[in-house]
């Protein structure tokens, strides 16, 4: 269709008119989020974390995702207190991190998040009285082991749950921040997690989701509180990733190994107040978001939820058919 010279495409009738624009809109925003998308995950390098001081505090270090931080961050060069509940894992993971890198200082601090978390920060409190913390890294979390309906899991679980998944981050967040407010610098990292973003529920893990959107809530909060303080407070938001966490899930394109993540989730601290630190994960996410409806996304997440709890029922029935 030739356009003549005294006639615009506005004068076209609207029913022509319209569908143009809303296509060439999608275009102009696809291409943006295509430029976008390739410089924070290909581009962009990763800040000087030494800035924010030597020393990082890590909870959960000794498994999945928080152990592949903390080798990440000590390749990086900073100096860590790992803190964990079980001593032999802490041990294990400091002489592994000792091992590959010999001029790291390593301090460990025994805390049940889920026990002794009153005492336990005291300890914390004494371990680093006397270095320059510049992160924390809330990482520690639990979930049920399988999906699970909120009457089928008993009242110790979910409150085990609130304690090392809310009730933790916070209270070692208070112990930590005044440090970094005296010295007006610092950041804070709080590991999210993806189900409280783009998807509007996940049924069958209510009270994780739950807990994870407290997180949420509460790093966007702090970081507008801090951010004049010169802190820095950071939500990653994470799909899957490989871990004890997801028992049953092979690596694949969009779920990561902890190490793959790990070292986006490192490459990303200081940018964003939120975000999505694995790249296919925030790909998974734009799918998502192409749902046209909430309530289609509702029924999607719950039948895949149903889907793994078949499955994992099944392995379960499978292990004790062939231990009888
Ligand atoms: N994996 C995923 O797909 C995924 C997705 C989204 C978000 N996340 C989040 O990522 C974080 C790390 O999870 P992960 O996947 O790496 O799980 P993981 O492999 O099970 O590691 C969890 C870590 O938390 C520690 N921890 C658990 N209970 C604790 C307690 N009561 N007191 C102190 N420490 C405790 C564990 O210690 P032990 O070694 O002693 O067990 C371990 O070091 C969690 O916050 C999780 O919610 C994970």
């Amino acid at each position: 269709m030739e356009i003549s010279a005294d006639e615009t495409l506005l004068s076209r009738p609207w029913w022509i008119v319209l569908p143009l624009l809303v296509g060439f809109v999608t275009t102009i925003r696809f291409l943006f989020s295509i430029l976008q998308w390739t410089y924070v995950y290909v581009i962009r390098p990763g800040k000087n974390l030494a800035k924010y001081g030597q020393w990082v505090v890590i909870t959960g270090p000794t498994d999945g995702i928080g152990k592949a931080m903390a080798f990440e961050l000590a390749r990086k060069g900073m100096n860590l207190v790992l803190v964990g509940r079980n001593p032999e894992k802490l041990f294990k993971v400091s002489c592994q991190i000792k091992a590959e890198i010999p001029s790291i200082e390593l301090r460990t601090v025994v805390i049940d998040f889920s026990g002794d978390l009153i005492e336990g920060v005291a300890r914390l409190r004494e371990a680093i009285k006397d270095i320059d913390i510049g992160m924390l890294i809330n990482n520690a979390g639990v979930s049920q082991i399988n999906p699970k309906f909120f009457h089928e899991i008993d009242e110790i679980t979910w409150a085990n749950m609130v304690n090392v998944n809310l009730l933790a981050p916070t209270i070692v967040t208070s112990v930590v921040l005044p440090c970094m407010v005296r010295k007006r610098r610092g950041a804070v990292i709080n590991v999210g997690s993806g189900s409280t973003v783009v998807i509007p529920s996940y049924p069958l893990y209510s009270v994780y989701t739950g807990t994870k959107g407290y997180i949420k809530h509460l790093s966007e909060s702090l970081h507008a509180e801090y951010k004049n303080f010169g802190i820095f407070i950071q939500c990653q938001v994470p799909s899957y990733v490989v871990t004890n966490l997801t028992p049953g899930l092979k690596p694949s394109f969009f779920i990561p190994t902890p190490s793959q993540y790990a070292r986006s989730a490192v490459r990303c601290i200081g940018y964003e107040s939120q975000l999505i630190p694995y790249w296919s994960h925030f790909l998974e996410y734009a799918l998502y978001k192409l749902c046209p409806a909430e309530f289609i996304l509702d029924k999607l997440v719950l039948k895949a939820s149903l889907r793994i709890r078949m499955r994992s029922a099944k392995r379960a029935k499978e292990k004790t058919r062939r231990l009888s």
